[in-house]
């Protein structure tokens, strides 16, 4: 299934290479003067340069041969030599109707289909999220479901932060705080003769009674605060997390139990968000292949010792930067930094664990692509993982890609924080977006436009509009750009918001209801009058809006197709009556639009992750 802009180029390609004029300056592209054209190809200009010819008559030379184009309504030169298409009624109803029943709306697949991992959200035991790894999850969700609705085999993973220094200070933490704890590490130091698996479960079992969710989240805090003033406190905890990946028995029962209370209660929150992993792997799934990744990185001639600590040197000749030092004096440096292996104490570091990942990734998948969709502020360390794993051979070049972000700020310009100064707790701020999402429909229901809703009905309702703002106001900028929290606009039934773009889904939904129970059905559609023509034109342009969004890996293109394609939905509803129409053929012909205009709306918001309620 082709789209209009492509069948177009296709012919005026062909005009071109008749003109004797390089063919892919055929492009075709929709106008910029939708009053005055639907599509314009602007090659005549370069093409008259390349064949010593004035720009008109090569222009002139492709009007005549697109004359006849059954495609076409009128092609005209304009300007210079600007080429101006206008599509006729015919070739838009067909596009409308094979859109309608086209269950990909009228998106194209890859040519060829690749595996992909889009390692996202990236969360970490007890440490509460910020707000870039909200970023993370709703980017990154919405770049998982891009890449394998265009077809390729994708999973998406979690990348669980679990095997860092936060688990060193948990348990030095919970050793300080309960007594039995410490009894139970220091009698635990390596499996004691007689304790069985089952012993072990019977450990795992008990602990839930002691330390709980909410102990986690008071403790981390105070730990890692602590380690900030206190270096004994933070000596023993870098100890702590050495001896845990050098697999301590104790340690291992207690950060076992640390990882599944953190991991329950997220994997909770983000499916409220919509938001579901392929894979929960955590850092620690990559240390089996650590000891045997630093002896051949070691063999490769890769590893360097470097104060007590091993690198790998990533920078190539001459790529410098400067640094200052803490005396405040200023060096050069090679750029990117090395990346650290193995700490001073012999840990496996961040970079260390996302390099080992990358060889688990490869021998359990073999993907030719791992897209890492975490902070901007991350971008230095990808760039030094990337590039010693390209050295290691571990993976093609080109096969790893930074999808790096901007953050999401307060009114103040910096990252986003809760009114206490803290860093956001996923879960509160789903509460405080889902009780704003209450309140407008409230208040759409007073304002008399709402649907009759049943208490469980207007909780799911809400909780959609909620996820909706949300991810919406994210989606709607490019990834790279910053954007500042402001729930009232987001939050919105006007304007370019996820509340706007549901209602006129409902909307949609609400007419085909109604058509049902009077026993109108959709039938072959016509397109005749402008809204028509201009809703019909931004469903045919929806391929473009994906096959953009996923070579830049920019979900915006769809949130950006989505919002113009409600607002022609909102013009085609005040302009065509539909149900009331005089004619049957008519009626049918725009039920049908309204089909494919729903069906559409809810593929591209599944696409950004976003679910559209029945009624509001
Ligand atoms: N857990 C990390 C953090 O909180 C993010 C992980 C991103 N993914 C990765 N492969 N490094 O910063």
């Amino acid at each position: 299934m082709t789209d209009l802009k492509r069948t177009l180029g296709e012919a005026a390609a062909a005009a071109f290479a008749e003109l004797g004029v390089p063919e892919h300056l055929g492009r075709v592209t929709p106008s910029d003067r939708p009053d005055l054209a639907d599509f314009q190809s602007n090659g005549a200009m370069a093409g008259a340069k390349l064949a010593g010819k004035p720009p008109r008559e090569i222009a002139q030379g492709v009007v005549e041969r697109l004359a006849s184009n059954p495609a076409l309504q009128s092609v005209e030169i304009a300007g210079l030599g600007f080429i101006n298409m206008r599509v006729s009624g015919q070739a838009l109803s067909q596009r409308a109707n094979d859109i309608a029943a086209d269950p990909r709306r009228g998106a194209s697949e890859v040519e060829a289909s690749r595996r992909v991992i889009v390692d996202y959200a990236g969360p970490n035991v007890a440490k509460p999220m910020h707000v870039g790894h909200l970023r993370a999850s709703i980017i990154g969700e919405a770049v998982k479901r891009i890449y394998r609705f265009r077809g390729d085999v994708v999973l998406g993973d979690a990348h669980f932060g679990d095997w860092g220094f936060q688990m060193g200070l948990l348990i030095v933490a919970s050793m300080d705080e309960f007594p039995f704890i410490r009894a139970l590490m220091e009698r635990l130091v390596s499996a004691p003769g007689g304790f069985s698996e089952a012993d072990s479960q019977r450990v795992l079992d008990e602990l839930p009674n002691h330390i709980t969710l909410a102990d986690l989240d008071r403790m981390y805090p105070q730990a890692a605060a602590k380690a900030k003033t206190d270096p004994d406190y933070r000596d023993r905890a870098r100890r702590a997390t050495a001896e845990l990946q050098g697999g301590r028995f104790g340690y291992r029962l207690l950060w076992r139990h640390f990882v599944n209370v953190s991991r329950v209660a997220l994997e909770r929150e983000f499916h409220a968000l919509g938001i579901d992993f392929d894979l929960w792997k955590g850092e620690s799934d990559a240390d089996p292949l650590i000891a045997g990744m630093v002896a051949e990185l070691a063999d490769k001639g890769l590893l360097v010792e470097d104060q007590g600590a091993r690198v790998v040197h990533v920078a190539k000749p001459g790529e410098t930067k400067k640094k200052k030092l803490d005396d405040g004096s200023v060096v050069v440096v090679p750029s990117p930094d090395p990346l650290l292996v193995v700490s001073s104490e012999g840990s496996a570091m961040y970079g260390t664990t996302d390099l080992a990942t990358i060889l688990d990734r490869r021998r359990s998948f073999d993907p030719a692509l791992i897209l890492y969709c975490v902070d901007q502020r991350q971008s230095e360390h990808f760039e030094q993982v990337f590039r010693a794993a390209y050295l290691a051979g571990y993976a093609e070049p080109g096969g790893l890609e930074h999808i790096g972000f901007g953050t999401m700020n307060g009114p103040d310009g910096k990252p986003f924080k809760t009114r206490e100064g803290g860093v956001l707790k996923l879960h509160d701020l789903i509460e405080m977006v889902r009780d704003k999402a209450r309140s407008r429909l409230e208040e759409v229901q007073a304002a008399g436009f709402g649907e009759q809703l049943s208490p469980e009905e207007f909780e799911d309702t809400a909780m959609k509009v909620a996820v909706a703002a949300l991810k919406f106001a994210d989606l709607s900028n490019y990834r790279g750009t910053s954007y500042i929290f402001d729930l009232d606009r987001f939050s919105s039934f006007e304007g370019k918001t996820g509340p706007y773009v549901l209602y006129q889904a409902v909307r949609c939904k609400s007419v085909l209801r109604k058509a049902a129970a009077e026993n109108v059905h959709p039938s072959r559609v016509t397109v005749k009058e402008p809204a028509e023509r201009d809703l019909v034109l931004l469903l045919d342009a929806f391929d473009t809006a994906v096959t953009e969004a996923y070579d830049k890996k920019a979900p915006n293109f769809i949130a950006e197709h989505v919002f113009k394609l409600a607002q022609a939905y909102s013009k085609f509803y005040a302009a065509c009556p539909i149900l009331t129409a005089e004619d049957d053929a008519v009626r049918g012909s725009r039920l049908r639009l309204v089909a494919a205009t729903l069906g559409q709306l809810e593929l591209a918001l599944d696409l950004l992750g976003i679910e559209t309620p029945d009624r509001m």
